[in-house]
């Protein structure tokens, strides 16, 4: 089976893509897969080969010309996060092209890129949560601070509305910070100049990846995350021993199987493929479970929480990445 590994991206979130590649392409089964990395950048789709060649994508077909050779894939493997890996752009382009891919949709793709649109479709699923948000579009840049004085109390975390990875988010923390997260977010590279403004959840924050196996929808044991830093920000994300993981988190038995009710409807009411992460806040005082964003080109970093919670889960990368490689050619 040969498989595109696909890498880079045209957002900041490329550097974690890069990453995350290298530890997918470490796990694969060699024996089984013929793996070739593709980046993918603004201007360029490209593979470099053994010898040091960098050889180019022929677009029309998705086919690698190596020297003598063309390469036909079976399937593409995409690690990119963010645009155009994440928003169902490359999703599209794989529809179009009749190469089968490990992702959601393209649909699914571009809507949950989507924080805003995301939390209108998850709207009424039971036990389920969602932070008092205003969504923010370029147009209403000059009135965004008075729409959202009026609209929510403080603190808020003010994030670009089609981001990652905590990029260009800030907690908001008194009204005269505002205006520059705002702006900040708005100014984030490549997110679709939309902003999200949420009011803050106290309380205890939980990311659960979940997939689908032949044998149906199953949920990972959930991950609880404990930082210093005034939020689980890019820093807190990608530089070891920032941040506390726990997994399995410490819920009680009910919590766990409310989560687990709660990522199932969530996987079937967005119509995923393949593995995405969910992240939550569990409000203090109340016991209530808050949807943050779903991510569907979760990270798969050394420090990424999927590969803990595939090992706690009882499971090697080796045969959950496989899974999903064979869930995707069925
Ligand atoms: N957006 C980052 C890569 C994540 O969800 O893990
Ligand atoms: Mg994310």
């Amino acid at each position: 089976t040969k498989i595109a590994l696909i890498i880079g991206g045209y957002t900041a979130e490329s550097e974690v893509s890069f990453k995350s590649a290298e530890f997918v392409y470490g796990q694969l089964d060699q024996s089984k897969y013929d793996i070739y990395k593709i980046t993918i950048t603004t201007d360029s789709w490209f593979h470099v080969g053994g010898n040091g060649i960098k050889y180019v994508i022929d677009r029309d077909h998705f086919t690698l010309p190596m020297d003598e050779q063309v390469i036909h894939f079976d399937l593409a493997f995409i690690m990119v996060h963010g645009s155009p890996g994440e928003d169902g752009r490359l999703q599209g382009y794989f529809d179009m092209v009749g190469l089968p891919y490990t992702t959601c949709d393209a649909l699914t793709s571009a809507l949950t890129m989507n924080k805003a649109y995301t939390k209108a479709v998850l709207a009424g699923i039971p036990e389920l949560y969602l932070a008092k948000s205003v969504q923010l579009f370029d147009a209403e840049r000059a009135e965004a601070v008075d729409k959202i004085h009026r609209e929510l109390s403080l603190p808020y975390f003010v994030k670009p509305n089609a981001g990652g990875s905590s990029i260009g988010m800030t907690k908001v923390n008194a009204e005269h910070e505002l205006a520059d997260a705002i702006e900040k977010a708005f100014n984030a590279e490549n997110t679709g100049k939309q902003v999200i403004v949420e009011e803050f959840v106290k309380g205890r924050e939980f990311s659960v990846g979940v997939y689908h196996r032949a044998d149906g929808i199953f949920v990972l044991p959930a991950t609880e995350v404990i930082t210093e830093r005034e939020f689980f920000d890019f820093e807190a994300k990608y530089v070891p021993g920032l941040t506390q993981e726990i997994t399995p988190a410490d819920l009680t038995s009910e919590q766990r199987a409310r989560v687990e009710r709660l990522v199932k409807a969530i996987y079937i009411r967005l119509n995923c493929k393949g593995m995405v992460r969910i992240d939550f806040f569990l409000e203090e005082g109340t016991d209530r479970f808050y949807f943050i964003e779903i991510n569907t080109v979760p990270g798969q970093t050394a420090q990424s929480f999927i590969p803990q919670q595939v090992r706690a889960a009882g499971m090697t990368e080796t045969a959950f990445y496989g899974e999903l490689i064979e869930q995707a050619l069925t």
